[in-house]
């Protein structure tokens, strides 16, 4: 293939524009958005995160995201082809980029699987047991067999649809998922919205709260905000270069990056505007039971639905809805490692997505294993899966977007991702901004994630 041929000629890579937007858009959406981003916005002084975050999404996010994206179109090839087509010298930051999936994708199947196990709970009329001081959820995670088997379960969910091939399989199934997911959202949005006292914690969710937020408090959101940005957005761990490899020469490079944008802001505030509100009501307006952190959704939340009226079928529809969300992300994370494996290996799909299969079993059960009878084999203090996330979300994905940011902004140059989109297009509207952002803006606010976890406890 020559190098400025995608593999969309060659017959396998997304057949319509709306097909990558969505899958794009699938990959963005995920836990990130209906788990993470609701509690670190009630974390973060509600409506000052949300507004930087925002910001932060349009300028910088957008940016990098082009830049992959354009990466991936322009060589047609998987991370490592195409870092080290843009310069020879940089092949190693395309294997640190590829191993990144490789750490995440393990143990996001295994939160894949735990949310699962909610999803039948609840389905079955259960969600009575999920509530309680969190008794369910330690003794869940604590045991050795039942997460592993929901582990599979979705394990085996998303390595089925990446079998299945980029168009016939990650395209069709996200054609249908997100239409799913977007229904899914807006109508549990609607429904806690309605309840009794939601309009509240709509105003603690929405409104900026300044009192007492000191410049420390102000450098800890935006940090915070940047480390999200990177979750959500699925940036520098190799997934839109794949994603953009398969993209047709024809479709708007620029116009898809702004839809995908769009999708994941919006699901993510709308996650909020479910989470806030429910647990305001439920807490009777108490905003520390809104500082739960990670448990908020499987501790805080079960109580919430087992509280209110018609709750078990909120809770199995918000359960499908994180399902959901978190099954079109694990497919990208898995299929960046598989297009690894097929053009480094010359494998063909199937080889290629039992072989993935088979490392995200081993690491997976590392971290299912870190919860119950390895408890007290701990890396850094902390436990397999925490672990995995901290160096992948921490160290490695802010190294590998510092270096892409000095790659293409001083080494290579930002002509190279203004000619890809201009293949299909007549202007790159938001050129100067990512020219600006990739050379001096982006450079510096990766310092300052790479610092922030040695000078606070962000
Ligand atoms: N962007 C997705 C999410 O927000 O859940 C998937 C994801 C990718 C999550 C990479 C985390 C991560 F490190």
């Amino acid at each position: 293939m020559s190098k400025t041929e995608t593999k969309k000629k060659s017959g396998s890579g997304f057949g319509s524009k709306l097909g990558f937007v969505l899958a794009a858009a699938g990959s963005a959406v995920g836990l990130g958005n209906i788990w993470r981003f609701p509690y670190l916005a009630a974390k973060y002084g509600g409506g000052i995160f949300l507004l930087i975050y925002l910001i932060l999404a349009v300028t910088f996010g957008f940016s990098l995201m082009i830049t992959e994206t354009a990466l991936g179109r322009r060589t047609g090839k998987s991370v490592i082809g195409a870092y080290t087509d843009v310069h020879p010298k940089f092949k190693l930051l395309g294997w640190l980029a590829a191993i990144i999936p490789v750490i995440i994708t393990p143990y996001y199947c295994v939160i894949g699987g735990w949310v699962l196990k909610y999803l039948t709970t609840f389905a079955a009329g259960n969600g009575a047991e999920a509530a309680g001081d969190g008794a369910f959820f330690t003794s869940f995670i604590g045991q050795t067999v039942s997460p592993t088997v929901f582990f599979l379960i979705f394990l085996a969910l998303t390595i089925l649809v990446v079998m299945l091939g980029v168009e016939k399989g990650i395209e069709a199934i996200s054609k249908i998922l997100m239409p799913v997911l977007i229904v899914l959202t807006i109508g549990i949005a609607v429904f806690t919205l309605t309840l009794d006292g939601a309009a509240e914690g709509v105003k603690y969710y929405l409104l900026p709260n300044f009192q007492n937020f000191t410049l420390i408090d102000f450098l800890k959101t935006i940090a915070a905000a940047m480390g999200q940005l990177f979750y959500s957005m699925s940036l520098a761990m190799g997934i839109m270069v794949t994603y953009g490899s398969y993209m047709r020469k024809e479709d708007n490079l620029e116009q898809s990056v702004r839809q995908i944008e769009l999708f994941d802001c919006g699901i993510a505030i709308l996650a909020g505007l479910i989470i806030v509100p429910a647990v305001f009501v439920f807490s009777g307006g108490d905003q520390s039971a809104l500082q739960a952190g990670p448990s908020l959704m499987f501790i805080t939340l079960p109580n919430v639905f087992h509280s209110m009226k018609g709750g078990q079928i909120v809770g199995t529809a918000f359960f499908i809805l994180v399902g959901l969300a978190a099954l079109t992300s694990s497919i990208s994370l898995s299929e960046t490692v598989v297009s690894i494996l097929m053009e480094k290996f010359r494998l063909k799909r199937i080889p290629a997505a039992l072989i993935t299969a088979g490392i995200c079993l081993l690491l997976g059960m590392l971290s299912v294993l870190g919860y119950s009878a390895w408890d007290n084999v701990t890396i850094m203090g902390k436990q397999f899966l925490d672990f995995f996330d901290f160096i992948s979300n921490n160290i490695m994905m802010p190294i590998v977007a510092l270096v892409t940011c000095l790659l293409i902004g001083w080494v290579k140059g930002t002509r190279f991702v203004r000619e890809e989109v201009m293949e299909s297009a007549n202007k790159f509207k938001s050129y100067v901004l990512m020219h600006i952002m990739l050379r001096y803006v982006c450079p510096v606010c990766m310092v300052i994630i790479l610092l922030t976890p040695f000078v606070t406890d962000i």
